[in-house]
């Protein structure tokens, strides 16, 4: 077989990685791709929202299956971009991907059908969202959202009420995220721990993967602007069997047979985002797509065959391919440029990167990374993501914090307490 794999980021470089142990595949390509996916696949040059030039390249080359890692394709059409052409393509189409397209989609889908999340209004104008603050229906600190998709960046927590009118302003007044703030969400504020749970899709059953836990938050002890992610541990510390069990029933189940219902038939990754509260789990947002970096931990602990696991999801078979899991738990840890998730330099030259990828029990996956001159160079926000996989979590992180202090580049930042248990978590 060959195949595509859609993106440039760490998830992408993971799913390749994992592709790439099926005996039933003989050549991946990777578009873009970065320094990373070259070891394993052809990097093309195509950009992941450049529909017309995928699908061209994807009949051309005569592609047995395409992979779309990031969501912009996705809400894009892609999917039906590759149908129409008759080809083999793994994701929502677009009428489905506006789960995570559209916040007001996805919350209003949720009200219908009484899908735990938080209290929201709708606002589809400055003056409207005003009188929601303004009616005290919401107490501080609540939470405004663009509609749209806004690069991981149009969800503001507002601790007060001039926080919450700059929100208002920037995104529906300034446009800082163009067309994508034309409507807002004004949201109940949810506290408790978050959890990422990821499942598998044929439109009608699932197959869920193991729980992973992302770390949002720059800094450590989760201060800081959100970022995509700073690394994941999977299991999930939190995520036991009773209450996964309450999760897909709850949740999971729930939004694959009404999006069915609804003609929406949902094939693909559906990632959704939980806070784990008093009161039970809630959905804080939809993702139509594995995660970034949770794909990473979880890819090192899958035993069985991916690309099997696929192709029974777009036969209509999920639950045929029962996926085989590594007891032993994973983590990854993300290196990041300085001054990431603002403004920062690329560039920069990576030291150590080959003596830090022979060391044993390491697996690193790049994102942001360039290769020339025989060099490897920063090329993005996220750099790298070194991960591994022992028998206790301790162990993990300890094999991976050893590893990072092999590697360099100027300003890098990392997070020093992924996967460290907390008390808390006890
Ligand atoms: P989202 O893109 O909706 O997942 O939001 C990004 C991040 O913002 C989440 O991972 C949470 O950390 C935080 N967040 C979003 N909605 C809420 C909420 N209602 N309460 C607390 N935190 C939230
Ligand atoms: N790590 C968060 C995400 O993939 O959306």
């Amino acid at each position: 077989m060959k195949v595509l794999v859609i993106g440039s980021g760490g998830r992408e470089h993971a799913l390749a990685w994992k592709v790439a142990q099926s005996p039933k595949v003989k050549k991946i390509f990777c578009a873009p791709g970065n320094a990373g996916t070259m070891a394993v696949a052809e990097n093309i040059p195509l950009g992941a929202t450049d529909l017309k030039g995928l699908s061209h390249f994807a009949g051309q080359e005569k592609i047995d299956l395409t992979i779309v890692g990031p969501e912009l394709p996705l809400t894009m059409g892609i999917v039906d971009e590759f149908e129409e052409r008759g080809l083999k393509i793994f994701g929502p189409d677009k009428n489905a991907a506006q789960l995570e397209g559209s916040k007001v989609f996805a919350k209003q889908f949720m009200d219908r059908h009484k899908i735990p999340t938080s209290r929201f209004k709708l606002a589809e104008s400055p003056d409207q969202a005003k009188k929601i603050l303004e009616s005290g229906e919401f107490s501080y600190p609540l939470v405004i959202k663009a509609d749209g998709l806004a690069a991981g960046k149009g969800v503001i927590i507002c601790r007060n009420v001039n926080k919450a009118d700059e929100a208002i302003k920037s995104i529906m007044v300034d446009k800082v995220f163009g067309d994508a703030g034309k409507r807002v969400i004004v949201e109940e504020f949810l506290r408790g721990f978050e959890a990422s749970f990821i499942a598998i899709s044929d439109g009608v059953k699932v197959l869920p993967l193991v729980t992973t836990m992302d770390h949002k938050p720059i800094y450590d002890g989760d201060k800081g602007p959100n970022t995509g992610g700073m690394g994941a541990i999977s299991p999930s510390p939190f995520v036991d069997e009773e209450l996964f069990d309450d999760i897909m029933e709850t949740i999971v189940f729930p939004t694959i047979t009404r999006m069915l219902e609804e003609g929406r038939k949902y094939k693909g990754v559906l990632y959704v985002g939980l806070m784990l509260t008093e009161e039970g789990p809630k959905v804080l947002e939809y993702n139509c797509r594995f995660g970034d970096p949770e794909t990473q931990p979880q890819v090192l602990r899958m035993v069985s065959d991916l690309v099997d696991v696929i192709l029974a999801a777009l036969e209509g078979k999920v639950l045929e391919a029962q996926i085989k899991w590594s007891q032993n738990p994973a983590g990854c840890v993300i290196l990041a440029s300085g001054g990431y998730p603002l403004k920062y330099e690329k560039g920069k030259r990576i030291e150590g990167l080959k003596e830090a990828s022979g060391a044993k029990g390491i697996t690193i996956f790049h994102a942001g990374t360039e290769f020339r001159d025989n060099e490897y160079y920063t090329a993005g926000g996220r750099v790298l993501g070194v991960c591994a996989s022992e028998k206790t979590l301790a162990e993990t992180m300890k094999k991976i914090y050893r590893t990072i202090f092999k590697i360099y580049f100027e300003a890098m930042h990392f997070r020093r307490d992924i996967g460290v248990e907390k008390e808390e978590w006890i």
